[in-house]
């Protein structure tokens, strides 16, 4: 018999590659305080909140600002933000999600989404895959961020799967050490020297096996 397992899937760097449109948006933001933003600075916003990439994009341009200017940042990024996703399609699905997800679906095995993003309901809807989940957990379903596993805590509360029975797909560091905080198997999509705390590491989800998730459920 196989045994109660489920899946946890990050959203942004795992279903889908939305860090282009956050790097757009914050670059633009730091552009008109007076600074530049690149591309190695984007990566240390990967898996953060909102609030939280705001004070760390703030401090690379030493800038400090009144908790109101920073309010009116917040909505004028993720109206940006926001101009890019309403463009998305089900084509920018990565490589090897919807073969997984059918994976999934085949074997009956429950997934849900454990993002930080508050926007990942309108993505998934976005790009056609809503429905699919059995539930999902977002930035407003939690009140500690990553690398606090509350959020896959709630993933696994949510699909009744205990928390040693959950599989984690990240690429973040600090998502991948929520997952271990939870006490879950931990998958990390991107390089083995940036995650290599994950209990396995792919370099993208479009080379996971067969063989490999086999292997998870059985
Ligand atoms: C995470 C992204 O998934 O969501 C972060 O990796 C982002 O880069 C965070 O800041 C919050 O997203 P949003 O859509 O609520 O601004
Ligand atoms: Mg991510």
């Amino acid at each position: 018999m196989k045994k109660e397992i489920a899946f946890i899937f990050d959203l942004d760097g795992v279903i889908v590659d939305t860090a282009k449109y956050h790097y757009l948006a914050w670059k633009n933001l730091a552009n008109s305080l007076g600074f530049d933003f690149t591309e190695k600075n984007n990566e240390l916003l990967k898996g953060v909140s909102r609030v939280k990439s705001l004070e760390i994009l703030l401090n690379i341009g030493n800038v400090q600002l009144s908790e109101e200017k920073k309010q009116t940042l917040l909505v004028q990024k993720n109206t940006e933000y926001l101009g890019y996703v309403n463009k998305m399609t089900s084509d920018e699905i990565l490589p090897g999600v919807n073969e997984l997800l059918n994976f999934l679906d085949t074997n009956n095995i429950k997934y849900a989404l454990g993002s930080a993003s508050k926007n990942a309901p309108l993505i998934l809807e976005k790009v056609g895959l809503l429905n699919r989940f059995s539930a999902i957990v977002d930035g407003n379903d939690v009140s500690k961020a990553k690398p606090d596993p509350e959020v896959f805590l709630i993933g696994a509360k949510k699909l009744h799967i205990k928390p040693e029975n959950c599989v984690v797909f990240e690429d973040a560091i600090a998502g991948i050490e929520a997952a271990n905080r939870a006490n879950m198997i931990s998958v990390g999509i991107g390089e083995k020297e940036v995650l290599g705390e994950a209990t396995f590491v792919f370099e993208n989800m479009a080379v996971i096996t067969t063989d490999f998730l086999k292997n998870l459920i059985n």
